[in-house]
Formats: structure tokens, sequence, C-alpha cells
């Protein structure tokens, strides 16, 4: 089974508008560059999801390429008065693909639980956006050994009611201590959390969804440790948070992932 790289750039809260369309511009112009890897480039999924006042201007910029645009979070309500909060249906309007949900900064400054995350997803279901579903462990937790169980404890909360013949999700393991801290986890490390994870999804809805389930690791990802992050064979990609604020850093990323694509479909 062939799983396409998928590298996703999170801009969390940062960039003005003539920041956000200077870096679009050097990104294609960057990505321009390397036209002698088109077969490869076209292996890898590219997403950006900056802050929503943005996502027009990159959804216009992006336009004639292959780069989709996404939403950092979503509400988990339909609509109404909940002043501040992106409907998924907005998000379709705008044509966006992808949006993140449960974002361990989501959890931490906005108590977010599992069952609002659940809740999110259902709405970005309806709405045929991929949510990304984003499951981690803190530093502490990991200390403690409990890493599995509470990335077990994560997705049985999140995923209980998945429908395998209808669901478009991508997860994002994100350790809590390797997110904007410069400490990654070690390839190592993240491909056993992977594993496991695919291994749930295997026990928990189905083969074929466990097989065909993108999986992406996020934390401190870096031009400098993406090719060995995303040479493991259950990385499917990258959330990238620091890194994709820099159209240089980002293009390389997305560039790395371009030469393992093909290796990877092939091993
Ligand atoms: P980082 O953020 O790459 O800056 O560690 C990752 C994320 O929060 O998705």
């Amino acid at each position: 089974m062939k799983r396409m790289l998928v590298i996703a750039g999170n801009w969390k809260m940062n960039k003005d508008f003539e920041e956000a369309e200077k870096f679009m511009d050097d990104l294609l112009v960057g990505l321009d560059e390397y036209g002698d890897l088109e077969e490869e480039l076209e292996n890898v999924q590219v997403v950006i999801c900056p802050p929503a006042p943005f996502i027009e201007l990159v959804g216009d910029m992006t336009e004639e390429s292959e780069i989709y645009v996404g939403g950092q979070d979503v509400s988990k309500f339909k609509s109404g008065a909940y002043t501040g909060e992106i409907s998924a249906q907005m998000y379709r309007s705008m044509d966006i693909n992808y949006c993140i949900a449960g974002h361990s900064e989501r959890r931490k400054y906005h108590n977010e639980t599992n069952a609002d995350i659940h809740e999110k997803m259902l709405r970005l279901k309806e709405s045929f956006i991929a949510p990304i579903i984003c499951v981690g462990e803190t530093e502490e937790e990991r200390e403690e050994g409990k890493t599995f169980d509470v990335i077990e404890k994560q997705l049985s909360e999140i995923l209980f009611d998945i429908d395998e013949k209808n669901d478009m999700l991508l997860l994002a393991y994100e350790p809590v201590w390797a997110i904007g801290t410069g400490k990654t986890a070690s390839p190592g490390q993240a491909q056993e959390v992977h594993a496991f994870i695919r291994n749930w999804v295997k026990e928990n809805i189905s083969e074929t969804f466990a097989e065909e389930i993108h999986i992406l690791y996020g934390g401190s990802v870096k031009p400098t440790n993406a090719e060995e992050l995303l040479m493991k064979e259950d990385i499917d990609g990258a959330l990238i948070g620091g890194a994709s604020l820099d159209a240089k850093q980002f293009t390389e990323i997305i560039v790395t992932a371009a030469k393992l694509s093909k290796r990877k479909s092939n091993g």
C-alpha cells in the first residue's frame, strides 16, 4: 500500500498579511526551482494552515499549485452565537480541505477535552474536511512510562465511532515535550509510537484503514532532522510549526519528502 507523504505547516498565531504574502511568494518561487523533481513533488501533499484571516490570501496564491490550505482549529458547534469561533461549514465554503483538531496548545490554553475534539471531528466530517487529529504525551507522562496509556485514551475517546468507509482522517503524533522546544523525538521513539497508533487503528477500526491512514509526526521538525524521521516506516509526513514559518526551511523539508517519496513507495 502506497501512502503519500503529507507535509503540513501550522503557522499558529504568527505573521501579518504582508509577511504571509511574502512567505507564499518565496515558497512558490522556491519550489519552482526544483523543476527536475516535478514527479517526486507530485507524491507529496503540501498543506498550509495559516491563521484564519489569511486563508483567502493563501488560497488565492496557491490556486494554480498543488498546495492545499487548512484550518488550525474549528468550532465544535455548527453555527450560532459563538463569538470568535469558525465553523466547519465556513471552511467548506472557502474550499478548505484539511483542518487540525486537538492541537496540544488548544488542549492546554483552551481546556479542550477529548470529547470536544470528537465533536470537532464530527463537524469537519459533515463538511467533508479531513481532520488532522493530534495526540501526544507530556514530558511528565513520558517520564512516568505512561506514553502508550495516554495515547490509547486519546485515540479511544476521540475515534470510537469512526466509520471506516466514510472517514478522511489523518492523525498526528505530537509529543508535547517536543513542540517548539527544539527537542525532537528520536526517529526510533517516534516510530515506536507511530507503530503503536497504527496497530490501535488496526485493532479498533480495521486493517485496511490502518494501512491507509496517514500518521504525521510533529515536534521540532527541521530540515536537519526531517529525512531521518520521514524515512521511518510508519511516519507518513510531518506537522511543522516553527520551521513552517520560514519559506526556505519549509521548502527544504518538502524537497526532502519529495526525494524520499519514491523510496518509501517502492519499499
Ligand atoms: P514545532 O510545532 O514544529 O514548532 O515544534 C509543531 C506543532 O505544534 O505542530
